[in-house]
C-alpha cells in the first residue's frame, strides 16, 4: 500500500514546515555546481505543494532561505534571487489554477528591488485563493523576528497603546509575521541534519519533528506522505 493511501483525512496536519536541505550536496555528488541543486529543489518544492494541496493540508511552510544565507557567497546568493524571481513568476498561473494562496514570512525589505516586487505581485494575484496556504519563509530567522517583534510591542507600551501586564503569549503571536497561520503541526527537515536552523523557534514549541536523510531535490510526493504517515503515529499531549 502506498504511503498516501495509509493517511487517515481525519487527522490531518493542518500546518506542515519544511526545512528543504541538502540542495548543494545533492548536486557535489552528482559532480555539479551548488546551484543545480538549487535548480533542482524547485521540483520538489512543487511535489511537495501539489502533494500537501492534493490530500488536504491547509497551510503549508517552506523555509527558502535563511537570514544566514545572506552570508554566503555573493555569487549563490544572486543566483538563488534570480532562481526566485523566475520561479515565482512562472508558477503563479499554476497557483491560481489550483486555487493556491501565496504568502511570505521573512524580513523581505532585504530582498532586492525587483524580487520584492515580483514576491508581492504574486501574493496579490493568488490573494482570493481558498485550498491551501503556501508560506513562503524568505530572508527569515526566528531571532530576527522575534527581536522585531519585541520592538513593535516596546513601542505601543511606550506609545501608551498597551500596557506592560496585557502582553500575553496571544500578544507575543500577534506581533510575529505568522500571525495568520496556526503553529505547525508538524516539521519535516530534509537531508538529514538534525537542527531547527533558526526555523519557527516560538511557533514549534509543540510541533512534532521528522527528519529523513533525503536530500531536497529527491524530495518526492511519497516522501511528503510518508512524513504525514509518521505524524499520524505519534500522540500528541501538549504537556497534559
Ligand atoms: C538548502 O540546501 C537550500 C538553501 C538553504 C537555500 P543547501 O544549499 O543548504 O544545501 P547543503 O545543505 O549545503 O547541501
Ligand atoms: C536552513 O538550511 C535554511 C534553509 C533551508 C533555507 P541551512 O543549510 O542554511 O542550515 P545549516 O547551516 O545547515 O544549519
Ligand atoms: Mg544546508
Amino acid at each position: 500500500m502506498s504511503f498516501k493511501e495509509q493517511i487517515d483525512l481525519e487527522r490531518l496536519p493542518v500546518h506542515v514546515a519544511v526545512i528543504m536541505d541538502g540542495n548543494g550536496r545533492w548536486a557535489k555528488e552528482r559532480g555539479e555546481d551548488r546551484i543545480y541543486g538549487h535548480q533542482h529543489g524547485v521540483d520538489s518544492v512543487r511535489e511537495c505543494t501539489e502533494a500537501a494541496a492534493e490530500i488536504g493540508v491547509k497551510h503549508l511552510t517552506m523555509y527558502a532561505f535563511s537570514t544566514e544565507n545572506w552570508n554566503r557567497p555573493k555569487e549563490e546568493v544572486e543566483l538563488l534571487m534570480e532562481l526566485l524571481i523566475e520561479t515565482i513568476e512562472k508558477e503563479t498561473p499554476t497557483l491560481n489554477k489550483n486555487n493556491i494562496r501565496l504568502m511570505a514570512i521573512g524580513d523581505l525589505e532585504r530582498l532586492p528591488a525587483d524580487a520584492r516586487a515580483k514576491l508581492h505581485r504574486c501574493i496579490l494575484d493568488t490573494s482570493k485563493n481558498t485550498r491551501m496556504n503556501l508560506v513562503l519563509a524568505l530572508s527569515y530567522s526566528s531571532r530576527w523576528e522575534i527581536t522585531h517583534a519585541t520592538k513593535q510591542i516596546a513601542d505601543k507600551v511606550k506609545n501608551g497603546e498597551l500596557d506592560v501586564n496585557e502582553i500575553t503569549d496571544d500578544v507575543v503571536s500577534n506581533h510575529l509575521t505568522t500571525k495568520d497561520i496556526p503553529d505547525p503541526d508538524l516539521m519535516i527537515r530534509t537531508s538529514g541534519e538534525i537542527r531547527i536552523s533558526n526555523f519557527l523557534l516560538w511557533q514549534s514549541a509543540y510541533t512534532e519533528f521528522y527528519f529523513t536523510e533525503t536530500h531536497w531535490p529527491d524530495f518526492r510526493k511519497e516522501n511528503f506522505y510518508q512524513a504525514l504517515v509518521d505524524y499520524q503515529k505519534r500522540e500528541r499531549r501538549f504537556g497534559k
